[in-house]
């Protein structure tokens, strides 16, 4: 089922996502919708708080970049409660988008590979080293759960310039091809 995203001016978007334990009511249901409406935006990458959960939960898939690395095909996980443990490389600079910030694209400077510890969608633990588009969409979606969006880390000039489309999506002036939630 394809779900309403929320976009900027949201409060759940500005909240830190609390942690989810084995029991969370409809989980798997919830990962699959997740996936339909990631798909359906054409996503990435989707944060449970852009449907509105604010748990810590994360769904991706690399496989649009396939033409840029062949090994990002079918490259897609379910990162639940991850933790970032190291961020390290060469920052690199990369045009990023967010469904929630509809319109808006701008270049974000982040290091170029990460190691993160998540459990997948059955509670299985894992711990590995990613890099490139990996490491750089699962940081975008990190921010997500700590009440981050990539426009907190562009500068203070090209905030300015974009000042006038953030009003406009917070105020519901912009509709994307997808369904998203109206803000109050
Ligand atoms: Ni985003």
């Amino acid at each position: 089922m394809i779900l309403p995203i929320t976009v900027y001016g949201h409060p759940v978007l500005r909240k830190k996502a609390q942690p989810i334990d084995p029991n969370y009511e409809g989980l798997q249901e919830l990962i699959k919708n997740m996936y339909d409406t990631m798909y359906n935006a054409e996503g990435v990458g989707l944060a449970a708080p852009q449907v509105n959960k604010s748990v810590r939960l994360i769904v991706f898939d690399s496989t649009p970049f396939q033409e840029d690395e062949p090994t990002l095909k079918d490259f897609k996980k379910v990162l639940i409660n991850p933790e970032i443990v190291e961020i390290y490389g060469e920052d690199i600079d990369f045009n990023e988008g967010c469904l929630s910030l509809p319109g808006i694209r701008e270049d974000v400077v982040r290091p170029s590979k990460i190691r993160i510890k998540y459990q997948d969608e059955n509670f299985n633990s894992f711990e590995e080293e990613w890099d490139g588009i990996v490491a750089r969409v699962v940081q975008h979606e990190y921010d997500h759960l700590e009440g981050k969006l990539f426009i907190d880390r562009i500068l203070p000039i090209r905030r300015r310039l974009i000042n006038g489309k953030l009003n406009a999506i917070s105020k519901g002036k912009t509709q994307p091809d997808y369904r998203v939630v109206a803000n109050k």
